[in-house]
């Protein structure tokens, strides 16, 4: 029980054949559920959040005690991991922070910036004893509104990439977008299988919400040890509101967020034995 790095959950993961939800945090009612799903299901989770998400709950810090504190009350197995830290200093504040992973994502920048900075970042992850995770290719969607400009991660790019930096997993582009899909999701298995074939470190899949099921069987069987999920989770938690403005009286919040905790629960526990019921 307690906070692991996260590539050692993943290769756990990896050698089960399942892979892990990576969840994202923006508040407590939705890091409790996380870590009660977790509890339920007798399955590791990965709690994360970027840093807009973790700066709405008071920074690094404040995310990182919380998450502790769930842990242990819950008694589970689990991996605090930085999402898309943006810059040298969000990986340095989360590994004070405590935080067993970080990922600097450089993937918009030509790949020597990429690596050289990926590199800089995994050495300062490596010497607090933190898993490093970078992104080779871009996957995009969000805030950004546009799912048409990601960049499928080139294979003959990988070796060279995951040798300069070190890094212990590697987020891969093969058709996901992060967000709602335009138009059907469609992941070029065949392309993760040969990236899968070329290194030994587990990859991740960002963008995962609304991604069929039976292709992210697929990538599971073929390497994909982490499956990151935001929107889906989101979108629960929103309707458990909406559900309860219809419902409830706002003077009682204790009992106003029932609704939406129930939501965060059921979504969770539902994509965590998605990811570890492999078919
Ligand atoms: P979704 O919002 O599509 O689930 O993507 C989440 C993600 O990849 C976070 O890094």
């Amino acid at each position: 029980m307690g906070l692991y790095r996260m590539d050692t959950l993943m290769r756990q993961a990896r050698s089960k054949g399942i892979a892990l939800g990576a969840f994202e945090c923006w508040e407590s009612l939705n890091i409790q559920n996380i870590a009660k799903a977790s509890q339920f299901t007798g399955v590791p989770v990965i709690f994360q959040a970027s840093p807009a998400e973790y700066n709405t709950m008071g920074g690094a810090d404040a995310l990182a005690n919380m998450v502790k504190f769930y842990v242990n009350k819950y008694g589970i197995d689990a991996a605090l991991h930085l999402d898309h830290g943006s810059t040298i200093e969000n990986v340095e504040e989360c590994v004070k922070s405590g935080f067993t992973s970080v990922m600097l994502d450089a993937s918009t920048l030509v790949f020597a910036e990429n690596a050289a900075i990926s590199a800089e970042a995994a050495k300062i992850a490596h010497a607090a004893d933190c898993s490093f995770e970078a992104e080779l290719g871009h996957v995009t969607g969000g805030d950004s509104g546009s799912n048409a400009d990601s960049a499928l991660t080139v294979p003959a790019e990988v070796v060279e990439f995951v040798k300069i930096t070190g890094v212990d997993c590697l987020a891969v582009s093969i058709g996901t977008v992060h967000g709602d899909y335009r138009g059907e999701p469609k992941l070029h298995l065949d392309l993760l299988a040969e990236i899968a074939s070329l290194v030994d470190i587990p990859l991740v899949l960002h963008g995962g919400s609304g991604t069929p099921i039976d292709q992210l069987h697929a990538a599971i069987k073929l390497g994909i040890a982490k499956i990151n999920i935001c929107t889906d989770i989101h979108k629960a938690f929103l309707r458990g509101i909406e559900e309860a403005r219809a419902t409830l009286t706002p003077s009682v919040p204790g009992n106003f967020y029932i609704p939406p905790s129930k939501a965060l629960f059921d979504k969770t526990v539902e994509m965590i034995k998605l990811f570890s019921e492999v078919r």
